[in-house]
């Protein structure tokens, strides 16, 4: 959460910085600011809310200056407020920080008994009154700088700028991501590198406990024993620099649309032209003897989702975690494990922490992550990019279907190799998915009747069974989140033990239900919600339309796909409804209040 950026360049930097921001507004967008420093001097401006109320403040109040350094905030300590908005200043030091300073009241009280005074109710506010503190013994800004961050627990990427330094500026990390980006006689900082994909396509990433000194000419990281350290430029792909809505009102709807190309290209990296599944051989099933899975949000229902497809269909046992449960629960990690964590990002702070606590335990660690340099990726013994492309809508949508996919491969690639039979059709009827994604996108007009009727409603329970149940949890919670409507998922077969005393015509109910083995399960659960007055929208196939719209007051039909790909194809209703009852409710599809897209703290 919250987005860096920084630059010591050779033309005015508060585009420079705005521009940066912009693309980093996905990590959080309660305030923006930016520092800059020009013929010495050091100054700042600072706004609530979205970047577009900085980049109005700079109109009125224009920053002149070459260095300078920039912030998106997404709040932790104290409300979005001017006050409380990065760039944090003492003195000669301004500093943009992501993460949280956990002793931040211990230092706080050890500064105030020093008779600092403070103007904020931030934890960040203390790293610029440390380093303050620190030159105003007599140490230069590199050593109050390396002094500052010793004084620090918790999690952070910082970045510092000193009155009187034009060509200076400090950046370190621990536990959260930061970049280098290398001009032509001109040097970057950004949280990731589509930040700083306009300004170079050379990056280097700092790793865990690196202190980087820059100026416009050089770079100089030590690592975290104060060693000089010699990380990798890597040359950025070139993808990361489009982040362009394509024609689309919202990146949220370009991103529901590119569905098809994306997995098109996840299953022309994963699938063969003969079918042969091609993972990393690194990867073993035949030694496995069971896989835990740990993501968190709608990356654990993708593993949910995956436990189903590697019990039934490899035989594997599985257990599957939200993150920030597991990471505190001391699970037992016996040999023979199996570890899987799915991150979009890369960079969310419980899974990494989870990823940490199995490393020497498991038998082998895998990520399945969007962005192939991010920590866990850094960390998995074999990665898996899920090859979405950018998701800058902060709601995930391609990078959850290739979550799926991928998953769903290893769990066909696990019983190739532990003799287990594949599901009929499986794996060519993958190839089949891309096509039926994009008639399932084309027939959206019912959707968005549906969702207006939705839009009424106070709160709203999805339904499904067996496989179907994770993607009514991912389809309540991309509702709630986009649309502020209260919405829960349930396993049908558990409504009768509790949920259904919410049932009335007030409260419909989206039944997720394609024509399978279980569909007379869940169509009998559909009919104890009618008979209590409910209204049910009924997401199914045409044969399932044909058996069982009888009293549904709406059915959505979607085409047939083999059972075993239906988590995947019914993922795409559930995005749609949830997009547009947020149209119809006049929310902020792509940044819904009080989220993040990359959620680096705990
Ligand atoms: C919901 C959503 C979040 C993320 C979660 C994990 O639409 O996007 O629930 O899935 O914050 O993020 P990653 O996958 O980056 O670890």
């Amino acid at each position: 959460m919250c987005g860096i950026v920084g630059v010591l360049g050779n033309h005015e930097a508060a585009p420079i910085l705005v521009e940066g921001l912009k693309r980093l507004e996905y990590r959080g967008y309660d305030s923006a600011g930016i520092a800059t420093v020009d013929a010495g001097k050091l100054a700042r401006r600072r706004a609530v809310g979205k970047l577009a109320n900085l980049s109005d403040l700079l109109v009125h109040e224009p920053l002149a200056g070459k260095s300078g350094i920039g912030h998106t905030r997404w709040a932790t300590h104290g409300a979005p407020t001017v006050d409380n908005a990065h760039p944090h200043r003492a003195g000669p030091v301004a500093v943009v920080h992501n993460g949280i300073i956990e002793n931040f009241k211990e230092l706080r009280a050890n500064l105030a008994a020093d008779g600092f005074e403070f103007s904020t109710e931030t934890d960040t506010e203390t790293v610029a009154l440390l380093a303050e503190r620190h030159l105003r013994n007599g140490l230069s800004p590199q050593e109050a700088a390396y002094q500052t961050i010793g004084e620090l627990d918790g999690a952070f990427a910082l970045a510092f700028l000193f009155d009187g330094h034009d060509d200076l500026m400090i950046a370190t990390r621990k536990g959260s991501p930061l970049a280098i980006g290398h001009g032509d006689g001109e040097m970057f900082v950004g949280s990731d590198a589509i930040a700083l994909a306009p300004f170079t396509d050379q990056i280097t990433y700092l790793e865990e406990g690196d202190f980087a000194i820059l100026t416009r000419t050089s770079l100089e990281i030590r690592d975290q024993n104060g060693e000089l350290a010699n990380r990798q430029k890597r040359l950025i792909q070139l993808d990361v620099a489009r982040i362009d809505k394509g024609g689309h009102k919202h990146f949220m709807a370009k991103e529901i649309a590119e569905q098809p190309t994306a997995i098109d290209r996840a299953l022309a990296a994963y699938l063969g032209h003969d079918n042969a599944i091609n993972l990393p051989e690194a990867l073993d099933f035949s030694k496995i003897e069971r896989v835990t899975l740990v993501a968190c949000g709608t990356g654990y229902y993708a593993c949910l989702a995956a436990k189903y497809w590697f019990e039934q269909i490899a035989r594997v046992p599985v257990e599957v975690d939200v993150a920030s449960e597991f990471r505190y629960r001391e699970p037992p990690i016996t040999p023979g494990t199996l570890a899987i964590f799915v991150s979009q990002s890369g960079e969310t702070a419980d899974t990494l922490a989870a990823l940490r606590y199995t490393a020497g335990k498991a038998t082998q660690i895998a990520g399945l992550v969007n962005v192939p340099e991010s920590s866990i990726a850094r960390e998995s013994d074999v990665v898996l990019p899920i090859l979405a492309g950018p998701e800058i809508s902060v709601a995930s949508t391609k990078a959850f279907t290739c979550q799926l996919v991928i998953l769903l491969l290893m769990a066909l690639k696990a019983a190739e190799q532990r003799g287990t039979s594949l599901p009929a059709g499986l794996p060519q009827d993958l190839r089949s998915l891309p096509g039926l994604i994009h008639q399932t996108i084309a027939g959206e007009s019912k959707v968005k009747s549906v969702s207006r009727e939705l839009a009424k409603a106070q709160d709203i329970i999805f339904l499904g069974r067996g496989h179907l149940y994770p993607l009514a949890l991912e389809g309540a919670l991309k509702l709630k989140e986009l649309s502020y409507i209260h919405a829960e998922g349930y396993a049908s077969g558990e409504l009768k033990h509790g949920p259904i005393a919410l049932i009335d015509e007030n409260v419909p109910v989206v039944v997720m239900a394609p024509s399978d083995a279980l569909f007379d399960k869940t169509v009998s659960n559909m009919q104890e919600v009618m008979a209590r007055g409910g209204k049910v929208v009924l997401i199914t196939d045409a044969k399932g339309a044909q058996l069982a719209s009888d009293g549904v007051t709406e059915t959505l039909v979607l085409p047939e796909v083999n059972d075993a790909l239906s988590p995947i194809l019914y993922a795409i209703p559930a995005q749609q409804i949830a997009y547009y009852t947020a149209i119809a409710k006049g929310t902020d599809v792509d940044q819904p209040r009080n989220l993040a897209k990359s959620v680096t703290v705990e």
